[in-house]
């Protein structure tokens, strides 16, 4: 499988996303190929909408379903995520607190977040969640900043709360940012850059970044592994965090043996870098995948088909490795 040829290369694990939602299935081989990953993502039910949907009260249940799951399966988990500007409870709206309620409504939230999984989840050396995605998707695709209730509020000094927040509440768990147009270079990859070496500048907890790697087939970017390595070169570690390679649909043949190159691409970049950790794609099967409805007439992105029938890209990954 997928994950023992990951850490056959010396990486740690190589997973997917998934939720509770997914659990229910019935269908044998939804289980069968899901235990055999090494890690897991919570989708979308570590979100902030779904944790904190009134102030200050915390609902972990689906988060819990995740965490549970991949206890009872040895595998990783990464937390995701504590700050994102997309999925927001109601309640937490621009112009709506000052610099200090912010400030405090940031803490609150990263470390309950964070404070709840400390300790729960599995395994590197010791009992911890591996790591997680504190800051989600903080730029522009040129660079700047983006401009959500945290920044226009706080402006970057959000980023430094949230990693203190949760440093506190899980001292051993690896803290990242993730993002995406961050795996080429360009304006967005600079910012990232520039952001990282303040951070460590600062003393401010930072050990990793996430590169989303949500790529349009044949456009793998021929730089990847460099950028990976200009991001090693700060002093963090890196991680693929949400691969998936979409195409036009219907699917051909041909397009499917593009997409095995392609997925080989990519695993093989992170191969090449000893401090990229791991490879999580965003749904392992066609039939979770969020391409069909963000990206309409797109799909097929995934390894595993929508009856998990292995594609030609799983055996890109496996080469790749
Ligand atoms: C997507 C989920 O997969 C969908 O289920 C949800 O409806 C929308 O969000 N980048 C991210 C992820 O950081 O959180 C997104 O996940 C995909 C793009």
């Amino acid at each position: 499988p997928a994950n023992a040829a990951a850490q056959a290369a010396g990486k740690l694990y190589f997973g997917s996303a998934t939720d509770a939602s997914e659990f229910t299935s019935s269908d044998y081989y939804y289980s069968y190929y899901l235990k055999q990953l090494g890690q897991l993502t919570p989708e979308n039910s570590m979100n902030w909408n779904a944790t904190e949907p009134e102030q200050g009260v915390f609902t972990f249940a689906g988060g819990d379903a995740v965490v549970g799951y991949a206890q009872s399966n040895s595998q990783l988990v990464r937390g995701y995520n504590c700050v994102w500007y997309n999925q927001l409870p109601n309640w937490l709206a621009n112009g709506v607190f000052t610099v200090a309620e912010l400030t405090e409504i940031v803490q609150t939230h990263c470390g309950t977040l964070v404070g709840h999984y400390e300790g729960q989840v599995q395994v590197v050396s010791d009992l911890f969640v591996h790591s997680w995605d504190v800051i989600n998707e903080p730029f522009n695709d040129d660079g700047t900043w983006r401009s959500d209730v945290f920044y226009n509020t706080l402006g970057t000094s959000f980023v430094s709360i949230a990693l203190e927040a949760a440093s506190a509440a899980d001292p051993n768990a690896k803290l990242y940012i993730n993002d995406y147009n961050i795996e080429f270079a360009g304006p967005k990859a600079t910012a990232m850059m520039e952001l990282i070496q303040t951070l460590k500048a600062s003393g401010v907890p930072i050990h990793g970044v996430g590169l989303q790697c949500h790529f349009v087939l044949g456009q793998v970017p021929d730089d990847l592994q460099t950028i990976m390595e200009q991001f090693v070169a700060l002093g963090v570690e890196v991680a693929i965090t949400e691969l998936d390679i979409r195409m036009t649909l219907p699917a051909t043949n041909e397009l499917l043996i593009q997409q095995k190159a392609d997925y080989q691409s990519v695993i093989s970049a992170c191969n090449a870098v000893p401090d990229c950790v791991g490879v999580t794609v965003w749904d392992y099967t066609d039939k979770y995948s969020w391409i069909p409805s963000a990206f309409p007439g797109q799909g097929e992105a995934c390894p595993w088909d929508s009856s998990y029938v292995q594609k030609p890209a799983y055996d890109g990954i496996i080469a790749g490795f």
